[in-house]
């Protein structure tokens, strides 16, 4: 730390390259270092945001004693191992999701944020979104009553990305369905019941061993009385990219799939002899909560230009997954300075990845009942 500000460095410069500007402008951080293995895009990065501080590996960044904390947005495979890597070398770590593809490493993962003493944050983006932060609000305002149902999906073909996406076993990245419902309720999944969905060519098999192109699931919830229903699709399923959460409460529901406007449906009347009766359907407009951010990094909620004085400079990322970037970014930033555990820390990062693993080992065995480990 330098007069109490961050030395961060981020890795992965594609879907990474849209939290460059962020760290650049927080006001907790002193320097950003910018990590690729490609050296192309690692510059062509760098010369965009003129970023001076640059490594070609993860190694040249663990060794440097000046960084502080490090955040990876690498490829699905290297999450776990990197992680435990960047806190065995005492620094903090964030990292995109999924924490991790088995129980074993996610056991590792904790194990390795107790012993180092260091923060650890999966940086889960649907927990962070405005359209997250309003109805958890709602919740906690008991605008829904009692919660009798739950339901997430995350549609979307990754047919020619990179190579590691090749037959992925749908829960396995199920994190963006799973979390906002498990937050929500503030428990864990306890048992799973899920069946894999359709065919897909033999070629996809062989990576994961995995045979299916969607996985459906029913999660039982530590004590909580609502069942949580996820679907996900991956492979040969013509559905466009939408990540989506549900509440059906006992007062109000609330619908939301990413690319529309959420709907709430209400009771017609507060009388409760008037259930039963039509609901009344309404569009709601979610406010966006960057006032919940310091002012420097407010704007990148927003898809925009975000340097005025070069235009040159100017970066869209699309508003960042509804707002929800610089939220992630201020969590875990804040987080080590307030001297704190961040809100997705390892154990909760853990226990919501692993309701994805064990749902796709109840898939791989016809649906039968899994436990849930915990890992508190
Ligand atoms: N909403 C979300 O939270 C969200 C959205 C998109 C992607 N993701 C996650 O982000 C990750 C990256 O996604 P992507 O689409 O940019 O992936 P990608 O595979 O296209 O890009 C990964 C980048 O990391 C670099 N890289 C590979 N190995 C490296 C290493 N050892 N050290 C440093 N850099 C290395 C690659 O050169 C590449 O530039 C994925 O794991 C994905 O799960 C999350």
């Amino acid at each position: 730390m330098k007069n109490g500000k961050l030395s961060v460095a981020l890795a992965g410069m594609r879907f990474g390259g849209a939290f460059v500007p962020i760290y650049m402008k927080h006001p907790d951080v002193c320097d950003l270092t910018i990590v690729d293995t490609d050296k192309q895009k690692l510059n062509e990065t760098g010369d965009m945001f003129e970023v001076a501080r640059r490594a070609g590996s993860l190694d040249e960044v663990i060794a440097d004693p000046s960084i502080d904390a490090v955040h990876l947005v690498t490829p699905i495979p290297l999450h776990a191992e990197q992680s435990v890597r960047v806190l065995q070398a005492g620094k903090h770590c964030a990292c995109t999701v999924p924490a991790a593809t088995s129980l074993e490493d996610l056991f590792a993962l904790v194990k390795a944020a107790k012993e180092s003493g260091k923060n650890y944050m999966m940086m889960e983006t649907n927990v962070y979104t405005r359209q997250f932060i309003h109805f958890n609000n709602m919740h906690l305002r008991g605008e829904f009553g009692k919660i009798q149902l739950l339901r997430g999906s995350h549609y979307q073909d990754m047919e020619n990305w990179p190579v590691y996406w090749n037959g992925l076993p749908p829960m396995f990245y199920a994190t963006h369905a799973i979390s906002p419902l498990l937050a929500i309720t503030g428990t864990r999944a306890e048992k799973v019941h899920c069946f894999g969905s359709g065919t897909m060519r033999e070629e996809l098999h062989k990576q994961y061993n995995n045979p299916y192109p969607a996985e459906t699931a029913i999660f039982r919830l530590h004590n909580h009385p609502a069942a949580l229903e996820v679907t996900r699709t991956l492979f040969e399923t013509a559905r466009a990219y939408t990540e989506g959460f549900s509440i059906y409460g006992e007062k109000c529901t609330m619908e939301w799939n990413f690319d529309s406007e959420p709907r709430l449906h209400k009771l017609g009347s507060a009388n409760p002899a008037s259930r039963g009766r039509p609901t009344v359907i309404e569009g709601i407009s979610v406010p966006d909560y960057a006032d919940l951010l310091p002012k420097e990094i407010g704007r990148f909620t927003e898809p925009g230009i975000y340097d005025d004085t070069n235009p040159q400079l100017s970066f869209k990322t699309g508003g960042g997954h509804h707002g929800s970037h610089p939220h992630m970014v201020h969590e875990f930033v804040r987080s080590i300075i307030e001297h704190r555990q961040p809100w997705i820390n390892a154990v909760r990062a853990a226990d919501w990845t692993a309701a994805g693993i064990c749902a796709h080992m109840s898939a791989m065995r016809d649906g039968d009942g899994v436990t849930v480990p915990e890992f508190e």
